[in-house]
């Protein structure tokens, strides 16, 4: 397919349905390492879940409203990440992303993260980054950390993760800010 590549081992592509079963096989392996942070897994039982999530998604990037990306490290997919939403009235990118357990500690979704943003600016003239993550959750929380984005406050109880309500610590990254700040 068409790729973006970050570097020899890691690139991007946009997700297109012939990723399914790699996308899904990942997916099901790291099911409790995600739920401990992604509401969506007991969503997602057969490769044609993977796919058809993935279809929902393309019909979302042809109208600019979201983009769904595919992270491949040494040529196999390792996650995903991308513009959950692209409110396109602010021109706000609302970033979310996940990585097989195996592929944390490596650097990759802060260079991923780091390219989103630079598609952001090119293609969709964002003005606003925006990743929201459970207070808990320091992996996620530093990404934008690393990336130089702003801890803008806690909001409560945002998220419905199984049984619990996650409050989310909002990190902002406006379009003056420097990205290279890690
Ligand atoms: C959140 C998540 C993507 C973070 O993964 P991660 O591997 O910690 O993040 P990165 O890929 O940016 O890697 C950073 C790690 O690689 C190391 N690293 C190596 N080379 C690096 C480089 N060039 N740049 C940055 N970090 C590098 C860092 O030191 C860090 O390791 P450490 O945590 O041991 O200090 C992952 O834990 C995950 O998918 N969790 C479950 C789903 C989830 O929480 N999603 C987010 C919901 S808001």
């Amino acid at each position: 397919m068409f790729f973006r590549e970050i570097d020899r081992e890691l690139k991007l592509s946009l997700s297109i349905p012939q990723y399914a079963e790699e996308l899904f096989e990942l997916t099901n392996k790291n099911r409790d390492f995600l739920k401990q942070w992604l509401p969506w897994l007991d969503n997602v039982r057969e490769i044609s879940d993977t796919k058809e999530f993935i279809e929902s998604q393309l019909l979302r990037f042809q109208k600019a409203e979201a983009l769904h990306i595919t992270i491949f490290y040494r040529e196999r997919i390792s996650g995903v990440l991308g513009y959950n939403q692209i409110e396109r009235v602010n021109n706000i990118g609302h970033i979310g992303y996940w990585l097989g357990q195996e592929y944390n500690g490596k650097g990759i979704m802060t260079k991923s993260v780091r390219e989103l943003i630079e598609i952001g600016h090119k293609y969709y003239s964002l003005h606003r980054f925006d990743i929201r993550c459970a207070v808990e959750n320091s992996r996620s929380r530093a990404i934008p950390e690393r990336l130089g984005f702003k801890n803008e406050g806690t909001i409560r109880q945002a998220e419905k993760v199984y049984d619990n309500y996650f409050d989310h610590v909002v990190y902002g990254l406006l379009k003056s800010n420097s990205l290279y700040n890690d």
